[in-house]
């Protein structure tokens, strides 16, 4: 604790102590993919990217969300996997090896991922209660959140999450994306299967995919979908650096990227054909998140054939997709006091687990009684809104201390065809110039709109 609290005050560890390279584990190939798919495949795919579509322009929105994971989340994910595995270490280990002065940005990232974790984790409680009324009855929601479930149901997960994490990369992170990414595959293509043959599904997939290109002036679809990217990808967090510590020098880092990447548009875009079959056979209003998937769904597995399975089905999903992603954040955070305090993993795990349950209470309780709010919304909207805006402008300071401080080599691809199309001098200006710039955008934008949040 004392090293702690001098690390953050005196900073004299920072400043004058190079930090030791200690023996790192490393991931399997496949086991690498399928922590880092489970990191970008969450909430985010299943609750707020079939929404989006739906509602921005249907088809057409596909355009400029895979623009954006080409030109912004592809680039800044080989950049964060490269230096992580450059410099073997958390965000403040690397960071500080890339300059000793930006030890203040390499705390900030885990500020903030840790912050979103505090209430990522309570949204994936409310699933985990969700997947548990499937069998017992379908509570409320209003009365759900009126009442200390959620705050029971956040520590729960919020256990399993630090359990998963406390056991290492090989022995807990690895293996349990190796069998809950697979059975998340299964029960997504299941659920697609069974919503694609229900009788509104022509009518969801017109609403989901017709394209309308009109959206595409609108420049708010771009931010949007730019923001969606960065979000769904977990890119810009600093995951990716500390994911990409434990890979070992054989991994191909384009490959990879390209394999996550798209893993995560198909299991979004599968997302979409879940909801929306649905969603118009029974003839609810198609909305997003928290309405959709607590209120509108709940009442529509009570009625339909094999509902009680299909509820159960799809809340475990949901809860899989957040499990793994919050084991993500909660790495990155746990990773710093790992290399840069020495800590052991399991007393790291143990102090931030802690802190992120205290700082998460107010947001498991912000509807309960009275409710908590701060600054005129419920305490779990101000965390998004407030956070979600500061990560933008966190993720631009993350990419311009990279690439404008350590020259890559992942870029230096000798392939004859990226070097004709000159794809590695192209990434390098988007990451140099495009993508700090963006994201500075969207930081102001958010700013001034009062935040969209996630
Ligand atoms: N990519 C996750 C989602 O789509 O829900 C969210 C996320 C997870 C963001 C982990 C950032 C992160 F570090």
């Amino acid at each position: 604790m004392i090293d702690f609290i001098a690390y953050i005050f005196g900073c004299n560890k920072i400043i004058f102590m190079p930090s030791k390279v200690i023996a790192r584990e490393n991931w399997s190939k496949i086991g690498f993919l399928m922590a880092t798919i489970g990191s970008a495949v969450g909430l985010g795919n299943i609750w707020r990217f079939p929404y989006i579509v739906g509602s921005h322009g249907g088809g057409a929105f596909l355009i400029p969300y895979t623009i954006s994971i080409i030109i912004f989340g592809i680039p800044l994910m080989m950049l964060e996997l490269d230096a992580g595995r450059k410099f073997k270490g958390s965000v403040v280990t690397t960071l500080k090896q890339i300059n000793r002065r930006f030890w203040l940005l390499g705390i900030l990232a885990p500020i903030v991922s840790l912050s979103i974790l505090s209430y990522y984790l309570v949204i994936s409680g409310w699933t985990l209660g969700y997947f548990i009324f499937s069998v017992t009855g379908y509570m409320e929601f209003s009365q759900f959140t009126n009442s200390l479930l959620p705050l029971l149901y956040f520590a729960i997960t919020l256990a399993i999450t630090a359990f998963i994490v406390s056991k290492g990369i090989k022995k807990g992170i690895e293996k349990a994306s190796m069998i809950l990414m697979p059975i998340l595959f299964v029960v997504l293509i299941g659920l697609a299967a069974y919503a694609l043959q229900m009788p509104g599904a022509s009518d969801g997939l017109a609403f989901y995919l017709t394209p309308d290109f009109s959206y595409l002036f609108d420049p708010n679809i771009w931010l949007m979908s730019i923001s969606q990217a960065f979000f769904s990808l977990s890119v810009g967090y600093g995951i990716l650096i500390t994911y990409g510590s434990h890979l070992s020098k054989e991994t191909r880092i384009g490959r990879s990227v390209l394999g996550v990447a798209g893993a995560d548009a198909l299991i979004a875009f599968i997302g979409g054909l879940i909801i929306f079959p649905i969603v118009f056979s029974f003839g609810i209003n198609p909305s997003a998140g928290t309405e959709l998937s607590f209120i509108a769904l709940p009442t529509v597995f009570g009625s339909m054939p094999f509902g009680m399975l299909i509820g159960l089905l799809f809340f475990f999903l949901l809860f899989i997709a957040a499990l793994t992603s919050s084991i993500s954040m909660l790495e990155l955070g746990a990773a710093n006091f790992i290399d840069e305090l020495k800590w052991s993993r399991k007393k790291s795990v143990a102090f931030l687990s802690s802190i992120i349950f205290v700082v998460g209470i107010p947001s498991a309780l912000s509807f309960y009684g009275g409710g908590i709010s701060f600054m005129g919304k419920p305490f779990i909207d101000f965390m998004d809104i407030f956070f979600g805006t500061l990560l933008m402008l966190s993720a631009a300071l993350l990419c311009i201390a990279v690439i404008w401080f350590y020259r890559p080599k992942v870029f230096d691809v000798k392939n004859k065809l990226l070097e004709k199309i000159k794809a590695s001098s192209i990434m390098i200006f988007l990451l140099k110039y495009i993508i700090p710039i963006a994201l500075f955008i969207l930081f102001v934008v958010e700013l001034l709109s009062g935040g969209g949040g996630h």
